[in-house]
């Protein structure tokens, strides 16, 4: 096991009627004056925002509104809503929403606590240290991206087309609301994408081969058989509120860093997928979807120990031969996406990139080939090629 730092602070507030409490949480973290921000107009549809804002009002907590994230959020806005924030002298930013709004959320909150530097140049490409953003609170309504506990968030900037992730403390927010019933009115393909996510932040962290983490592993092992088993429920019934609680739960703790204790992680199939939304604007979950059964196939030779355990543990494969085993595993989970409706190729996810665009794609995805992805096999802008034509086909 290696050596690792565990600091997951956010106050978890779950459960039926929650969002009743978002005042009281305000309150309890300091908050006075608070920037609501929120996405494409759910929240409004739902009556959530009315009920969040009634509860603000109880503890005489002032409010503004600043909704129109859309999914892949854009700096651009993010910027906007530092300006907005400035102007009202928010004292916490609150999202009410997804991972869109939540990050949107956390950009804002740092470039409200630090006007003199450019969100973008200095806080999101770390130009300049990061040392104070303001609190952010989050009422959840969709088990997906883990932003509720994660230290990440991710900003997509128009103008260079390139989608990028800030890890940071300050990206931890103070509280998250967690009510399962929110989450009822959610389109399939959006539950989907969701279901999908959480798995792959648990995957991004599990294959990582050479190194011993027992209870890491039993973590991540149970974390996919609970999204898988009831995954299936709420595919079927979404409003099966114990099988919602489990995927929601699992959301926050699949990206809370419990699952790489003493392994780490290795967000490779992230990298593909970021590359991919920043050109296509296509769904987060879908875009891991799209690329990681060719990126598997690819890579598992170098970890066929970790991909055959995955195999046994997650989908009770039986082989005893390790890399017949691994490759059940691939194909049961390729099985999987496609039975929750997701896209397993390029051609599924919607999209038609040339010979050029999977080169560009490619080195995207490795900052013009100066990274290699994965501490599997090393990836490089050629071998990236190679996956994303293989998921092309
Ligand atoms: O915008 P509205 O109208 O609210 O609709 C949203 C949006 O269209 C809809 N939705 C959300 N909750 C709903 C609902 N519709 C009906 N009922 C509800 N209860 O769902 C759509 C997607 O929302 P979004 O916030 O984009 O979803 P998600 O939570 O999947 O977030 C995706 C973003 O998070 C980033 C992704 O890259 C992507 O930009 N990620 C953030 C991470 C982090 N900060 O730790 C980690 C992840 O790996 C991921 O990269
Ligand atoms: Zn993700």
């Amino acid at each position: 096991m290696q050596n690792f730092v565990q600091y997951a602070p956010t106050e978890v507030i779950f459960g039926k009627g929650t969002e009743e409490q978002t005042g009281a949480a305000v309150s309890k973290w300091g908050g006075s004056r608070v920037l609501i921000v929120y996405g494409g107009g759910s929240v409004v549809r739902s009556g959530l925002l009315k009920r969040v804002e009634e509860s603000l009002e109880r503890e005489n907590i002032i409010y503004e509104e600043f909704g129109g994230v859309r999914p892949n959020p854009r700096l651009e806005f993010a910027e906007e809503g530092v300006k907005k924030a400035l102007a009202f002298k928010a004292d916490m930013i609150l999202a009410v929403g997804g991972g869109s709004s939540i990050d949107t959320a956390k950009g804002i909150a740092h470039g409200a606590a630090n006007p003199d530097l450019k969100l973008w140049d200095d806080i999101w490409m770390k130009q300049a240290p990061l040392t104070r953003s303001l609190p952010v609170g989050v009422v959840l309504t969709i088990p997906a991206a883990g932003s509720e506990m994660s230290d990440s968030a991710v900003l997509t900037n128009e103008k260079l087309g390139r989608k990028a992730g800030l890890n940071s403390e300050f990206n931890r927010v103070k509280f998250a609301i967690m009510n399962p019933e929110l989450a009822f009115t959610l389109p399939a393909f959006q539950l989907a994408c969701g279901i999908t996510d959480i798995m792959m932040h648990t995957m991004e962290r599990y294959f990582i081969p050479g190194i011993k983490c027992q209870l890491t592993d039993e973590i991540a092992e149970g974390l996919l058989r609970t999204v898988v088993e009831n995954g299936r429920i709420i595919m079927k019934n979404k409003e099966d509120y114990d099988a919602m609680a489990e995927i929601m739960w699992c959301s926050s703790i699949s990206h809370n860093n419990l699952t790489e204790a003493g392994r780490g992680k290795d967000f490779s199939v992230h990298k593909l997928g970021h590359a991919l939304s920043a050109k296509y604007d296509v769904a987060h979950g879908a875009s891991l979807a799209a690329v990681w059964g060719s990126w598997a196939k690819y890579i598992y030779g170098g970890a066929v120990d970790r991909f055959a355990r995955y195999a046994r543990k997650v989908w009770g494969a039986e082989q005893e031969d390790d890399q017949a085993a691994a490759l059940t595993g691939i194909a049961k989970t390729v099985e999987f996406f496609r039975f929750i409706g997701m896209p397993v190729s390029l051609k599924e996810l919607g999209v038609k990139p040339s010979a050029d665009d999977l080169k560009a794609l490619a080195l995207d995805a490795t900052r013009n080939d100066t990274l290699k992805l994965t501490r599997i096999r090393p990836l490089g802008a050629r071998e990236v090629k190679e996956i994303f034509e293989l998921a092309n086909q």
